[in-house]
């Protein structure tokens, strides 16, 4: 005889993921609805981010990985790729006042060589300002891709191996793992979609191996702290198995 489980409905604290990844979609959609220019939906998406980091942090999640732009995000117009480049150095400046006041550490991760040196320079110093935080960590993806990063690991080791630092034979997934941009972080275990769209987007593809999906129509700059608790309420109540039974 089996015993359904009662649903949980409250917060966790004893169990929250340890990293939750956001694909943060829908602000172009948001700014349509509105008449409003696309540019205003990134806005107030850097505004809904902003809210989120705060809450994760409170609640106490560990680490946190945005997706702000891809490697296939420079296909957008010019126009816009500017707008979101102003907005991550912005983003950037003054997280150095404000998230940092909450104990946050901010990493970029991806291709930094394709960035404006302004950014590239910007990421150096955010990076180094806030590296002795002991609160949430917050990657923010940045010219990411995931394929890129698994081949770049690939390349490394490559080299590793013809330098004779590394057997070919002793590679595991723990060699790929430390040479990601992750490397000594944990796996995603939850990771969020918002716009209704169901898709990796070249996100993380390796962290996500045994990352629960949760998924919800509403638009990035419309996902409230309270649509994050509402998600790792779920994840809690997921039984997560990695293969097993
Ligand atoms: C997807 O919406 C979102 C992005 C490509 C960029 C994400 C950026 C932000 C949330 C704001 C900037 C963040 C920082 C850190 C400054 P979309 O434009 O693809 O929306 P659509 O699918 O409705 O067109």
């Amino acid at each position: 005889m089996f015993f359904k489980k009662k649903r949980q409905t409250e917060l966790d604290l004893l169990h929250l993921p340890k990293h939750i990844g956001i694909i943060m979609d829908g602000n172009g959609r948001w700014a349509k609805k509105r008449g409003l220019p696309r540019s205003a939906g990134h806005s107030a998406g850097a505004d809904a981010l902003k809210k989120i980091i705060t809450e994760a942090n409170k609640i106490g999640v560990k680490y946190i990985t945005v997706y702000t732009f891809s490697t296939e995000n420079w296909k957008r117009p010019k126009e816009e790729v500017d707008y979101l480049m102003s907005l991550l150095l912005d983003y950037l400046r003054n997280a150095e006042k404000t998230l940092a006041g909450e104990n946050v550490v901010i990493r970029a991760i991806g291709s930094r060589k394709e960035l404006s040196r302004e950014i590239q320079d910007q990421i150096v110093k955010t990076e180094e300002f806030t590296k002795n935080n002991t609160g949430i960590v917050m990657n923010i993806a940045l010219n990411y891709g995931g394929r890129e990063e698994i081949t770049n690991a690939v390349k490394e080791i490559c080299a590793e191996v013809a330098e004779g630092k590394t057997n070919a034979g002793d590679i595991t997934d723990k060699t790929i793992d430390a040479h990601l941009y992750t490397k000594e972080q944990p796996d995603v275990d939850l990771l969020i979609r918002t716009s209704g769209e169901m898709r990796l987007s070249n996100f993380m593809l390796w962290q996500v191996s045994y990352a629960e999906m949760w998924f919800t129509d509403k638009l990035w700059p419309d996902f409230k702290p309270a649509d994050l608790r509402r998600a790792i309420i779920d994840f809690q109540n997921r039984g997560r198995r990695f293969g097993g039974i």
